[in-house]
């Protein structure tokens, strides 16, 4: 399958109105695919709302919780291919409400991957949004695939479970499944604000300090990737589905590199002009993985995927669209 097979495919996004999930959305919908959406609630600031997706496909309102809904969405629409982003996808957030996050993440993905195996005689793919912090804290970088799973706290153990439960599937109903472990994306569309990369971005434009956090024990280090080579990432998990050492299986998406958050600020200040505005160092509270570096050799070996962006490309074209984009809006 490559990307000219997409055209009228019957696809489900779940998360569709996030960062993520509205780029693959926009890719999908070019590529000529028909497309379904589970939208449980659009801002208009939003990636979706500001490209006019909502126009483009067809919709459902509704919660991830809702099992009935999504096998409903999943019979009536024919779907085909599902590409599963919906969550509670930050971390201080999760660590706020872990009763909720539990429920979105893991059961969510529970009625995901069962209506999908319900409904096999269509569905021949689903690819689930996994991340890095299924690993953790571990003193062996790169993580590689083949090592434990050790999130230890709200978010990070949802996302274990989730990883855990899609593979589960495959290995006992052979539903299709690919799951993708991905470092921290960054991109045009991230309205999280309380991320690092859109956070520096929206304080510099104000004139404001960007604020640096380092734990009591080092500084934080991350596998920053683009969100063009996420979209690629997905497209060719899709792509190889149906190959032995893809189907089943979850890969790293990462470019291989971790830097501090430190270097990153300093590379949109440059970007901005804004190198006269000084950070504000705050001590971390927060008890979060130290460094995450991701070995993305298996993804490249079965996939053929590999980081195209550097950080410097990326954070280019970032800032370049908040401030042409998103900051006009208001
Ligand atoms: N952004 C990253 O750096 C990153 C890194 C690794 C993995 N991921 C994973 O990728 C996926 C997408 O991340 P994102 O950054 O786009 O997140 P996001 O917060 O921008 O989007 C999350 C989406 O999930 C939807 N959602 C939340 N609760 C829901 C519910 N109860 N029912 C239905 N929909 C619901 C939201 O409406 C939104 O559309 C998530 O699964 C996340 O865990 C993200």
């Amino acid at each position: 399958m490559n990307s000219k097979d997409m055209k009228n495919k019957r696809v489900f996004i779940t998360g569709a109105t996030g960062f993520v999930g509205a780029h693959i959305t926009k890719h999908l919908i070019e590529l000529g695919a028909n497309v379904t959406v589970l939208i449980e609630r659009c801002d208009s600031t939003s990636y979706f709302s500001i490209c006019g997706l909502d126009k483009k496909v067809n919709v459902y309102y509704g919660d991830i919780s809702n099992g009935a809904l999504i096998e409903q969405i999943i019979v009536e629409q024919k779907i085909e291919f599902i590409f599963h982003l919906a969550a509670v996808a930050l971390q201080d957030l999760a660590y706020k409400m872990p009763k909720v996050t539990f429920q979105v993440n893991i059961v969510g993905t529970y009625n995901i991957l069962d209506a999908a195996r319900l409904h096999m005689d269509t569905v021949k793919a689903v690819l689930v949004a996994s991340s890095d912090k299924v690993y953790g804290d571990s003193d062996v970088l790169p993580y590689n695939e083949s090592m434990i799973l050790q999130g230890s706290n709200p978010y990070d153990v949802s996302k274990v479970c989730q990883d855990m439960l899609a593979r589960s599937f495959y290995h006992s109903y052979k539903l299709p499944v690919a799951v993708g472990r991905f470092g921290n994306i960054y991109g045009p569309g991230d309205n999280n604000f309380n991320r690092l990369i859109p956070g520096t971005v929206q304080k510099l434009e104000n004139g404001e300090s960007p604020v640096i956090r380092h734990p009591a024990n080092g500084v934080f280090k991350r596998d920053f990737l683009y969100i063009k080579d996420i979209v690629n990432a997905y497209m060719y998990m899709l792509y190889n589905i149906e190959k032995e050492g893809v189907v089943g299986n979850a890969f790293n998406f990462g470019t291989g590199i971790a830097t501090d958050i430190e270097t990153i600020v300093n590379k949109i200040k440059a970007i901005m002009n804004c190198e006269n505005i000084e950070s504000v160092i705050q001590q971390s509270d927060v008890n979060e993985i130290l460094i995450q570096q991701l070995d993305p050799t298996k993804a490249f070996e079965r996939i053929g995927w590999k980081a195209e962006y550097s950080v410097d490309m990326g954070l280019a074209e970032t800032v370049d669209w908040y401030r042409n984009v998103y900051f006009k809006l208001s």
